[in-house]
C-alpha cells in the first residue's frame, strides 16, 4: 500500500470506529425482487409508470436531438429545447424566470456560492441540507455572517434577525452603515424528519423584522416537487407565496418524485442572468442532455393529469393509514427505543386565513424513525424482505440516528401493514431485551390531510 493509501485507510478506519463509515450498498427492488424498497425518494412512483415509459420512448424517438446535450449552456449546450422548458417551468410555477441546472446540489451549491455577498447574511434553519452549506463555505459571506436557527422555529428565527438587528444598529453611524441582504434558507419538507416548514409564520417573522426589500427568502422544495399543491407545483405555491409572494426563490428538483434528474431553480430575471454570469457548476458543465428534457417534458405532463392527481391522494392516504397503525405502536415503546422527531402540529396555520383549502396538519411521504440502533433496526427490517436505510451523523446530528422510511403512491397498503407489524416486532424484542430502555413517552402523532 502506497503513502496515500495508508493515509487514506487510517481516515477510513477512524471513520469505521466512530460507526460512520459508508459503503455502497445495491438491492435489487424491482417488481420481481421479494424486496421491498422503503428508501426511495420515488414518493409518486413515476420511474415504474409504464405509461410515462412508453411516452418517453415515442418521444425520444421522434426528438431531432438524441441524448447528449454536447456542451455547457453557454457554449453548444444551449438550446431551444432548454428555454421551452425553463419558459414551461416559469409560467406553470408561477415564477418571473427559471434557469435549469444538473441537479439539485449544482443549484444549491450554485446560488448560495455566488448571490450572497460580503455585506450580506445567511440566516437557516439547522436542518438544511448539505447543498447549502457547500454553498454557503464558497461563498464571499464571513462564517459570522451565516447564522443557524433551531429547526422549523419561527421564535428562533425571530431571535437571530433581531440579535442581526441590533448588531447593525451598534456598527457605524447610519449615513455610512452597509445594509446588506439577509437571506433565509429553508426547505418545505425536509428529508430527515419529515416535517413540513411552518412557513408562513416564518414569513411573518421576517416581515416583522426585515424590511420587505432587504429580504431574499429561499426555499428548497426538494422533497416537495411534484407531491404538493396543486399539480404538483410544491408548497411555495400553494401557501400563495410564489410569483409575487414572499418567497424570492424556489429549487425545484427532478430526482425525487419526478423520477429524472437535475433542478430548475426559480427566481427573478436578474438572478437568473447572475447565476449565468458567475455560477461556476453551471458555466463550466455540460447542459443537461436532451434524454432528460425529454424525461421531464412527459413528467410534466403526467403530474398535471388525473393521473398525477390520484398518485398524489394515494400517497397522503398511505401516509396517514401508515401513521394510524404506527402510532398506537410508538405510544407503547419507550421513547428511547422508537420515536418520531418532534413536528410542528399545525404548520400552515396563519396562511390557512387565506387559503382555507389548506389541510391544518399535512400528511408527509417521508417518516424519519428516531432510535439509537438504527443499523440492528435496519438489518432485522432486511431480513424480512424490507429495504429501511439507517441515517446515521454526519448526515444527521448526533442523537439523532434514525431510520428513514418513504411511502410510495403504487405501494399496496398490505407491505405498509407488514413494515408496522415489523416495527413492532423489533420494538417488543428490543423491550425484552432490556435495550434502549428510558422514559417511556407517548407519542402525538395527529392525522393530517393534503396540501
Ligand atoms: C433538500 C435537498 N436539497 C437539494 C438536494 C440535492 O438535489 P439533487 O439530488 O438533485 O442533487 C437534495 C438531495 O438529496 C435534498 O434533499
Amino acid at each position: 500500500m502506497g503513502a496515500l493509501d495508508k493515509r487514506l485507510e487510517a481516515l477510513l478506519q477512524d471513520r469505521k470506529a466512530k460507526n460512520r463509515f459508508r459503503s455502497l450498498k445495491e438491492y435489487n427492488t424491482s417488481t420481481s425482487s421479494e424486496l421491498v424498497d422503503f428508501s426511495s425518494n420515488d414518493y409518486l412512483s413515476l420511474t415504474s409508470s409504464s405509461e410515462l415509459r412508453q411516452e418517453y420512448l415515442k418521444r425520444l424517438a421522434a426528438s431531432p436531438h438524441i441524448l447528449g446535450s454536447t456542451g455547457s449552456r453557454l457554449l453548444s449546450g444551449g438550446t431551444s429545447a432548454h428555454s421551452a422548458l425553463e419558459s414551461r417551468f416559469s409560467s406553470f410555477f408561477d415564477s418571473p424566470a427559471a434557469l435549469l441546472f444538473n441537479s439539485g446540489w449544482d443549484a444549491n451549491v450554485s446560488f448560495f456560492g455566488t448571490v450572497p455577498q460580503s455585506s450580506d447574511w445567511v440566516v437557516y434553519d439547522e436542518l438544511v441540507h448539505a447543498s447549502v452549506h457547500s454553498g454557503m463555505r464558497a461563498s464571499r459571506v464571513r462564517p459570522e455572517r451565516r447564522i443557524p436557527f433551531r429547526h422549523n422555529d419561527p421564535d428562533a428565527l425571530r431571535e437571530v434577525l433581531l440579535r442581526i438587528r441590533r448588531k447593525e444598529d451598534a456598527g457605524p453611524s447610519s449615513s455610512t452603515k452597509q445594509e446588506g441582504v439577509i437571506f433565509l434558507a429553508l426547505e418545505s419538507l425536509y428529508s430527515m424528519d419529515g416535517d413540513l416548514a411552518c412557513l408562513p409564520a416564518f414569513l411573518d417573522v421576517m416581515d416583522e423584522v426585515v424590511p420587505r426589500d432587504r429580504q431574499c427568502v429561499v426555499l428548497d422544495e426538494a422533497h416537495s416537487t411534484g407531491v404538493y399543491g396543486s399539480g404538483g407545483r410544491g408548497v411555495g405555491h400553494a401557501i400563495g407565496e410564489a410569483g409575487d409572494g414572499r418567497v424570492g426563490v424556489r429549487l425545484m428538483t427532478f430526482g425525487k418524485a419526478v423520477g429524472s434528474s437535475g433542478a430548475v431553480l426559480l427566481c427573478s430575471p436578474v438572478i437568473r442572468s447572475f447565476l449565468i454570469n458567475f455560477a461556476r457548476p453551471l458555466i463550466f458543465s455540460t447542459a443537461i442532455p436532451h434524454s432528460t428534457l425529454i424525461s421531464l417534458e412527459c413528467a410534466w405532463d403526467l403530474l398535471q393529469s388525473t393521473d398525477g392527481d390520484q398518485r398524489r391522494d394515494k400517497l397522503m392516504s398511505l401516509s396517514s393509514n401508515f401513521h394510524a397503525l404506527v402510532r398506537p405502536i410508538l405510544a407503547r415503546t419507550p421513547r428511547s427505543t422508537l420515536s418520531l422527531p418532534p413536528a410542528a402540529a399545525a404548520p400552515f396555520a396563519s396562511a390557512r386565513q387565506r387559503h382555507p383549502t389548506l389541510p391544518a396538519d399535512p400528511f408527509s411521504p417521508i417518516i424519519g424513525l428516531l432510535t439509537p440502533r438504527p443499523h440492528a433496526l435496519s438489518a432485522f427490517l432486511l431480513e424480512r424482505g424490507l429495504v429501511v436505510r439507517p441515517v446515521v451523523p454526519p448526515t444527521v446530528p448526533p442523537g439523532g440516528e434514525r431510520v428513514r422510511i418513504c411511502l410510495r403512491a403504487d405501494m399496496g397498503m398490505e407491505v405498509v401493514e407488514r413494515l408496522v407489524k415489523a416495527l413492532e416486532a423489533w420494538a417488543d424484542q428490543e423491550r425484552a431485551g432490556g435495550v434502549g430502555r428510558g422514559t417511556a413517552g407517548v407519542q402525538q402523532v395527529q392525522l393530517r390531510g393534503r396540501l
